[in-house]
């Protein structure tokens, strides 16, 4: 099982762009299960093929077993990738089409043989191995290409948004199977989905992605009820929770429409630390309930889920604003009734109205050493060069670990050892590390 580090990861398309990965601070625990998402264009893809070695990275490292590895060739880096559209080979067999990177590896036949029948079997493909993927539905294609990633044995099983070409029911199904098997074989996994669905059902851990930077890291409880920032708390969630920007009364206590909202101490503190007059307010579907006073507001669409069914609610909160509420399935709203809404006041989220950071409870992380990392390959190699011999940058900042330095990096400027395993977790201490 093998430790996966981005330090500083950054790569830019074209001179002059916004960089498409910026500063990507991560690090994937051996054998974890490591989901990447966030909205088309966030940087995922890209994130996943740098850790492929399929694109340069122009600032920063990457690390698998605590091996720098960004200037290692694909084929040397002992990962394998399931990409969206499986890329299999149509004249191949499935045998075949499993065997292949075996093949490319110069593994002699009968082992190659008994890996695929091994694959193929905790696959549930004993039956289909001389089929060609046209005969093939969907899933069955989908895990060949698990299959062809698992014979290689690799360190880090690499997914990019591989259940995206399958239907609903498949895609439930099989994720549950890919989470399953990753549990088996104990794998390092990064997988890739703009599917906040699959990411929190999946990952023991969520990566959230915008704009090329990491927002936010957490346990898919966590993001949920610590989003660092409206961005994360508005993306995770289904369906989103309700933002709204409210003025902040006295005593810690903001107003929404009619309504006041007390809010949990932590969230109270950081109001007050700030100074804002006005603040975002989140509130999520389930943080609001129908009762027989309450904010007035006008049913609209109703969702019935089975299960559960969702309210959505015209009322004026300083202007007319749609309000998700989740309410009873068995006795729904009907469309055109009034509704009188309340709030839990302990699950209310408050951010910063312009930077949107979450205040109170656990703030965003902050990247580190930014400004540090320089902006090219060739300025790569002589930062390197530069921090192998001085701990510090100059600019409270400290390098990313290296293997001649044994040290690492840290905001504040304390290097820290690196541990005698090898790991360079234990001292990334301000990126995004395993709890
Ligand atoms: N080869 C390329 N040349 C130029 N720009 C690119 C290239 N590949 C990706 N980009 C740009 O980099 C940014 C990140 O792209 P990326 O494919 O990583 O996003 P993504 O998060 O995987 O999105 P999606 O969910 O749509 O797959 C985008 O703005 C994209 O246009
Ligand atoms: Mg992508």
């Amino acid at each position: 099982m093998a430790e996966v580090v981005f330090a500083g990861a950054t790569k830019t398309f074209q001179p002059g762009s916004a960089p498409a990965v910026d500063g990507l601070d991560l690090t994937v625990a051996p054998g974890e299960f490591m989901v990447l998402v966030g909205p088309s264009g966030s940087g995922k893809t890209t994130a996943l093929r740098m850790l492929a070695g399929l694109e340069e990275v122009d600032a920063g490292e990457i690390l698998i077993d605590g091996r720098d590895v960004t200037d290692v060739p694909p084929r040397d880096r002992d990962v394998a990738m399931v990409f969206q559209n499986y890329a299999l080979y149509p004249h191949m067999s499935v045998a075949d089409n499993i065997a292949f990177g075996l093949k490319l590896a110069h593994v002699r036949k009968p082992e190659r043989t008994k890996r695929v029948q091994e694959a193929a079997a905790m696959l549930g493909l004993s039956e289909l191995l001389d089929r060609k993927p046209s005969q093939l539905s969907g899933g069955q294609r989908q895990r060949v290409a698990m299959g062809r990633a698992i014979v290689r044995e690799p360190k880090v099983f690499l997914m990019d948004e591989p259940l995206s070409n399958l239907d609903a029911k498949l895609r439930v199904q099989t994720r549950t199977e890919i989470a399953a098997l990753q549990a088996r074989l104990g794998i390092t996994t990064v997988y890739v989905t703009h599917d906040q669905v699959e990411a929190m059902t999946m990952g023991h851990r969520v990566a959230v992605m915008r704009d090329g930077r990491l927002q936010q890291c957490d346990t898919p409880r966590k993001l949920y009820e610590q989003p660092c920032n409206a961005f994360v708390a508005g993306f995770i969630g289904s369906p989103a929770m309700n933002i709204l920007k409210v003025p902040v009364a006295a005593d810690g206590v903001v107003k929404w429409g009619t309504q006041a909202v007390r809010l949990p101490e932590d969230a109270r503190a950081g109001v007050a630390s700030t100074g804002v007059d006005h603040v975002l307010l989140g509130l999520r579907p389930e943080a609001l309930t129908l009762a027989t006073d309450g904010l007035a507001g006008t049913v609209g669409l109703v969702e019935e889920l089975g299960a559960d069914a969702f309210a959505e609610v015209s009322a004026d909160v300083g202007g007319q604003h749609k309000l998700v509420v989740r309410v009873d399935a068995r006795r729904p709203p009907g469309r055109g009734d009034v509704v009188h809404l309340r709030a839990i006041d302990a699950e209310a989220h408050v951010f910063h109205p312009t930077s949107e950071e979450r205040l109170g409870g656990r703030r965003r992380q902050e990247p580190r050493h930014r400004g540090c990392a320089p902006r090219s390959s060739s300025n790569r190699m002589r930062w390197r060069a530069r921090w192998s011999g001085s701990p510090t940058c100059g600019n409270d900042c400290v390098g990313y670990a290296t293997r001649s330095t044994g040290w690492s990096s840290s905001h504040e400027g304390r290097p820290t050892t690196r541990p005698s395993t090898g790991a360079t977790s234990a001292s990334l201490s301000s990126a995004c590390l395993p709890p």
